[in-house]
């Protein structure tokens, strides 16, 4: 009877492990190679914190296009530039899908907003209001420069306050392009000490840690929801999150009451604009989505493009001479004025330089999860509709096939000629529909702050960080470091 007992619950551990491991579903696809993992845990126990390395190992083993569940979630990884281009580009409509995720769903339940929303008529609509509103609002005209540099200037000015003590440049440079966002969608600048703005851009912070972190609580494990550490993790995201909506809603409210007919003051105005016209491209527009869209453009412009240029600070003044032949060719193109933009062509290797950080740090390493709109095929294997898609960035630009000596920060590598010559697998911005739309707005803002600063300051790295490895979190954060700031004497 014994031997029964224990059979019988064998059988039930089994099968509820099957039910819940959900890889029954799978079973008629012929999906691309990879780790059979646990039941249930998949091949959880043998990742390491970084991410995108473990999958750098898998793909050495199963190629540039396999799959491995995470916990009961199946997921195809793209791992090298073909298999992203042939995925993103070629078959971009299919894969132009974000995928139901949970720790997504929990705190934005309709998925708004277009960093969030699945490819559909409604983010067509919003993407086209969204790209009509920035370019309304100077975001590709020679207004957004002045913008740029507006803030740069208030962020001298308080360098210079600083001069002699130890400051945190990272922080400030962080500020400064935050601003430069909220200039450009509420038409609002803060000051470097106001509270409201410190509050938000700490929140942001706070959001972003533990979001990421409620990732692998909630979409791989689902059943730990249930769990005191999950919702206590819940809450640690709730929390910064409504305060980050109340302070959007804020702007939201106060332009609403001051907008005047037809002048548009600011992308929010443009939107509130195009939100209440007939036949717009924003139908069941709402304040609550409105919140969305701007958490959507936030999130990367206070996130994403300040740690790009944490990378760039650290490499320029990690390696001797780096700094010295940026400085060498501002001196010799710009001299004492103001950077520009139009500088950019004429200065070869500072360009070279940006480009070799965004390849060597990755900072979104394995960008923003996609998924097939449908079932599809990718280099003959099945891909069924739904299931997380992850490009590996930090991969395509890692391989040695592609860069020959990968590990190795050389900036010459994008010289050709004289110029500096765009590779095609640098795409920190990843490719096809879902590509970032705020590449040229970051691209203008790391330029101008480096030249600016360089013209101005010499920086000393004085404790170098023991490794330049990356903390992996949604986006690749450097290790900390401290720059001792002096000012370059004009001759
Ligand atoms: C160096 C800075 C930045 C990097 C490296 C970066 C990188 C990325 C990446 C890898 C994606 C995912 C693309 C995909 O799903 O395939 C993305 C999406 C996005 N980024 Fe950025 N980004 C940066 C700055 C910005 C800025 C400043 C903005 C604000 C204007 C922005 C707005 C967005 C939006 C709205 C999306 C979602 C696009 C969509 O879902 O269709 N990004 N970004």
């Amino acid at each position: 009877m014994e031997i029964l007992y224990t059979a019988l619950a064998t059988i039930c551990v089994l099968l509820l492990g099957v039910l819940l491991d959900g890889r029954m579903k799978y079973w008629r696809y012929r999906l691309p190679p990879g780790p059979t993992g646990w039941p249930i845990l998949g091949c959880l126990p043998s990742l390491t914190e970084n991410l995108h390395l473990d999958m750098v190992k898998l793909g050495q083993e199963y190629g540039s296009v396999f799959s491995v569940y995470f916990g009961t979630r199946l997921s195809i990884v793209l791992n090298g530039i073909d298999a992203v281009r042939e995925a993103y580009v070629n078959k971009g409509l299919v894969f132009a899908g974000r995928p139901d995720e949970p720790h997504i769903i929990e705190l934005n339940p309709e998925r708004s907003g277009m960093l969030y929303m699945t490819y559909s008529e409604a983010w067509r609509g919003e993407k086209k209001a969204i790209v009509r509103a920035l370019k309304a609002f100077d975001y590709g005209s020679a207004s957004l420069e002045s913008k740029i540099l507006l803030q740069i200037d208030m962020m001298k000015e308080e360098i210079n306050l600083g001069l002699g003590k130890r400051q945190d440049i990272c922080k400030l440079a962080s500020f400064t392009m935050s601003n430069t966002m909220s200039s450009i969608l509420f038409g609002t600048e803060y000051k470097y000490n106001d509270e409201e703005f410190n509050n938000f851009l700490k929140n942001s912070a706070i959001f972003v840690y533990h979001h990421a972190r409620l990732m692998g609580d909630l979409n791989y494990l689902p059943f730990q929801r249930f769990l005191p550490k999950t919702i206590k993790r819940i809450a640690q995201c709730r929390k910064p999150y409504d305060k980050m909506m109340e302070f959007f809603l804020k702007h939201i409210n106060h332009h609403k009451a001051t907008k005047q007919d037809n002048i548009c003051r600011d992308f929010t105005d443009v939107i509130i604009e195009e939100a209440i016209k007939q036949n717009s491209a924003l139908p069941d527009w709402n304040d609550e989505k409105f919140c969305y869209t701007l958490d959507s453009l936030f999130v990367d412009a206070v996130d994403t493009s300040p740690v790009q240029f944490h990378w760039l600070l650290l490499y320029v003044h990690y390696f001797d001479n780096v700094a010295d032949r940026i400085h060498n060719e501002i001196e010799e193109v710009i001299g004492e004025r103001q950077p520009a933009l139009k500088d950019k062509d004429r200065m070869p290797y500072t360009e070279a330089v940006i480009f070799e950080t965004f390849r060597v740090s990755s900072v979104v390493p394995l960008a923003t999860t996609h998924c097939a709109m449908e079932d599809t095929k990718l280099f003959g294997y099945d891909i069924p509709e739904g299931v997380d898609v992850f490009a590996n960035l930090w991969n395509v630009h890692h391989d040695p096939d592609v860069w020959g000596d990968p590990d190795v920060f050389r900036p010459e590598r994008f010289i050709k000629d004289g110029k500096c010559v765009r590779h095609e697998a640098l795409i920190p911005f990843s490719m096809g529909r879902r590509a970032c739309i705020g590449e040229q707005l970051a691209k203008k803002q790391i330029f101008l702050l480096l030249t600016s600063l360089l013209q101005q300051y010499k920086f000393h790295l004085d404790d170098k960080p023991t490794s330049l490895k990356g903390e992996f979190s949604i986006a690749l954060v450097p290790p900390p470091f401290t720059l001792r700031v002096e000012q370059r004497l004009v001759e």
